[in-house]
């Protein structure tokens, strides 16, 4: 493998892996949640051994793939924009195969094949190894189509080709699928069974990843802190273990340990947290390795026990507010961030008030806050009228933001005059002057470049913040350096 080191619009390097001898060109692009962008990392690494290299531009393509994202409908909107545009380049290079993977894919199936001509292939989440063989049915004039759901499949044996890299940080996939089932959520059914991967695969990972120069990796899964490796399969299967394969099962918060430990001085981030699932020994490993964030995601989705309950989710907000004390307790400037939904069927006013009230019981660091969108299949469009108004939605939703626009004020404020420790990531979008970085909290902080580069770890004097961003002056390299 030989290192291209290219540069792009904004200017910033991005590493693409170019094996020598690949003549095809393969254009792919992700949309949706971060296991998506893991997820197109592995299929360029299987399409690298088919004689493909990624090229950023469209027009040149052989192959063009776009990873999309079902969440909400506004998502498939996007991908089903992204068609016509691909459409529209086919016209000019009629050669060109395009390919339709990840949850819409698992979603809508062999239909995708139907309503939208442009389609040649439809691979779901964990077909990605059968891509060679549906690029020859391509090839012969076939339908190619693979949406089977697997048991085993975590790509575990796959080494990913960092695609558009900073080359400072990366993410590193532990799980796939989420057996939680929340009546929103589409996940468990684009994405299938839980099941964890093999920890000495992601620690040969990391190892490798902090060989080729990354500074921090974030441990990706639908709902990471039920990792559970008892040497392979589903985890809903763990009571049928044998009895060495539970007393040798390795949990989340082991596997924290053992990264922590592989690793001294790459930071480790880990996401997404739910917090039916998340227990003190997490929480212990955090706060006894230095490397480890003090930055945890542990979505809510609403402040209103009527209403958790409807979404299935497995806590009240009592309990909710009882494990982040229990959290704040032991690091007590551990950054916490939210995803809330409002507008789910039989929404109130008052359920909405629980949930600006949780908000400011806990005032988040950050969050990411969205309107309901009825998902075909799921528990709550089958049983339920997706009956709250849009405007009311659209109303709703801009309280939420907005009360977490103060709150994301109020915590980035307590940083003002203080030393944080920062990983430089990037230039500053704003000013090619300063670096962009994050604090361990992942809040965004920017300051003057002087002699640092990308991948130092610098201490930054905060003088200055907005709602999402510290501003500060280096002070010197930091010991983790
Ligand atoms: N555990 C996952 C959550 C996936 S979805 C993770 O790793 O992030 C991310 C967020 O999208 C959810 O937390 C939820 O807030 C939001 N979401 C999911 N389904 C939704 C729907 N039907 N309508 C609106 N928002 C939704
Ligand atoms: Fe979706 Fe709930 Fe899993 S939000 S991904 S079903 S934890």
């Amino acid at each position: 493998m030989e290192k291209i080191i290219d540069e792009n619009k904004q200017g910033e390097f991005l590493t693409l892996d170019a094996k020598e001898g690949n003549t095809k060109k393969l254009f792919i692009e992700s949309y949706g949640c971060a296991m998506n962008f893991s997820d197109s990392e592995i299929v360029a690494s299987i399409l690298a051994n088919e004689g493909y290299n990624t090229t950023q531009h469209l027009e040149d393509a052989d192959l063009v793939l776009v990873n999309t994202c079902s969440i909400r409908d506004k998502a498939e909107q996007t991908v089903r924009k992204r068609l016509e545009k691909y459409n529209a380049v086919k016209k000019i290079n009629p050669k060109m195969k395009v390919g339709v993977l990840g949850c819409m894919a698992e979603r809508l199936k062999s239909k995708f094949l139907e309503e939208e001509k442009i389609v040649d292939l439809v691979v779901g989440p964990d077909a990605y190894k059968d891509l060679p063989n549906l690029l020859n049915d391509v090839d012969e004039g076939r339908d190619a189509i693979n949406v089977i759901l697997s048991k085993e499949e975590t790509y575990g044996d796959i080494s990913p080709v960092r695609l558009l890299s900073n080359g400072v940080t990366a993410f590193v996939s532990i799980t796939r699928g989420c057996d939680n089932m929340c009546t929103f959520c589409v996940v468990p059914f684009t994405r299938g069974r839980e099941r964890s991967r093999d920890p000495q695969s992601i620690l040969e990972e990391v190892n490798d990843l902090w060989n080729k120069g990354f500074k921090e990796i974030t441990l990706l899964g639908q709902n990471v802190d039920s990792y559970l490796w008892y040497g392979g399969g589903l985890k809903k299967d763990f009571d049928k273990a044998s009895d060495i394969q539970k007393a040798t099962a390795v949990s989340f918060a082991n596997l924290l340990e053992l990264c922590a430990k592989a690793q001294p001085k790459m930071r480790i981030r880990f996401s997404t947290s739910n917090p039916q699932d998340m227990t003190m020994d997490v929480v212990k490993t955090m706060a006894k390795y230095q490397n480890i964030c003090n930055y945890i995601h542990l979505p809510v989705q609403s402040g209103s026990n009527r209403i958790l309950k409807e979404m299935n989710r497995q806590h009240t907000r009592e309990e909710y507010f009882e494990l982040i004390d229990n959290i704040k307790q032991i690091i007590p400037d551990c950054a916490i961030s939210q995803d809330m939904i409002v507008g789910f069927p039989t929404e109130t006013e008052e359920d909405h008030q629980d949930t600006l009230s949780l908000m400011n019981h806990v005032k988040y660091d950050f969050g990411y806050m969205f309107a309901y969108s009825e998902r075909p299949g799921t528990m709550a469009e089958r049983k339920m009228e997706d009956d709250v108004p849009h405007e009311t939605k659209k109303r709703r939703l801009a309280e939420i933001v907005a009360l977490q626009q103060e709150h994301s004020h109020y915590r980035t404020k307590q940083f003002l005059g203080q030393v944080v420790e920062v990983l430089i990531e990037k230039p500053s979008k704003k000013s090619d002057a300063h670096w962009s970085g994050r604090n361990q909290q992942s809040t965004v902080t920017v300051f003057p470049k002087e002699n640092y580069k990308v991948g130092d770890f610098v201490n930054v004097k905060v003088t200055d913040c907005t709602s999402a961003t510290l501003i500060g002056e280096a002070i010197g390299y930091s010991e983790n350096n």
